[in-house]
């Protein structure tokens, strides 16, 4: 199976990459509905959502400070890194990361979107501005922007809609590309989780690479299950014939 994905990708022109929490879940970084993605017996889905911030403003950020306090210690893994080589040796690339983590950003990757926002960064409702969390003073929980109102972490909620430029920037390189590659995510989540089939009806090719079968795996042209921080460099290596590490 390994084989028939390198071999496909040897021959990719435009390569389209979508990852989701299970690329980050080998640098510690809890996914969402596995059972380690609870906190303090809240499931994601009941604070990542505009009311739980507006019933709850602090109980939401502390939710977020403690992810941050995980991801801070955490460094990219070896499936983030095989995507930045994919980046260069294929030629024509684009990753869409749902994950707000900001890893895909410190492997140096350059055509990214970071399609549900990223959690060092705040946003005010107010005055829409947008900063990074550490140029913000800290005074309470959540921070005020200068302007009074709280500050939000700058991520797509449940019910919100995507920011318009990287959802457009999102179909169109889905349209463009030639071969899906979808890594580590349940496809649970819209528009990402439609592209799959939308690729495969324009004559595209899509492989998964999971830990698990998904809702995606009975559309996959290849299906390759275990760590995508295995996998990945294993595909990178039979492109290049190098060893990877
Ligand atoms: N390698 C490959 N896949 C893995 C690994 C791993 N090491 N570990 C976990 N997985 C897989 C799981 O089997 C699961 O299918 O990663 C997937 C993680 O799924 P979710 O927790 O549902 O995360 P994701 O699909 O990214 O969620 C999408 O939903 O909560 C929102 O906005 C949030 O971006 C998130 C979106």
């Amino acid at each position: 199976m390994i084989n028939r994905a390198i071999d496909r990708l040897k021959e990719t022109r435009y390569l389209l990459v979508i990852t989701g929490a299970g690329i980050s879940a080998e640098s510690g970084i809890p996914t969402f509905r596995g059972n380690d993605g609870l906190w303090q017996n809240y499931r994601a889905e009941e604070l990542a959502t505009p009311w739980a911030f507006k019933k709850d403003p602090e109980v939401v950020w502390k939710w977020y400070d403690w992810r941050r306090g995980i991801i801070g210690k955490a460094e990219p893994n070896n499936g983030h890194l095989a995507i930045k080589k994919l980046e260069e040796i294929i030629e024509r690339f684009f990753l869409i990361t749902q994950n707000v983590d900001g890893l895909h950003g410190r492997t140096g990757i350059k055509n990214m979107i970071e399609i549900h926002g990223n959690l060092w960064r705040v946003r005010c409702e107010r005055d829409g501005k947008t900063s990074m969390l550490m140029d913000v003073p800290l005074k309470s929980i959540p921070p005020l922007c200068a302007c009074g109102n709280i500050l939000r972490p700058d991520v797509v909620w449940f019910g919100e809609s995507m920011p318009t430029e990287e959802t457009q920037k999102a179909y169109n390189v889905m349209s463009l590309c030639d071969t899906l590659m979808v890594v580590g995510t349940s496809g649970a989540v819209y528009p990402v989780a439609s592209f799959p089939q939308t690729v495969k009806e324009k004559g595209g090719f899509v492989i998964e690479i999971n830990l698990e079968p998904t809702p995606i795996s009975s559309i996959a042209d290849i299906s390759l299950f275990g760590k995508s921080g295995d996998i990945l460099p294993a595909i990178v290596e039979g492109i290049t014939g190098q060893k990877m590490f």
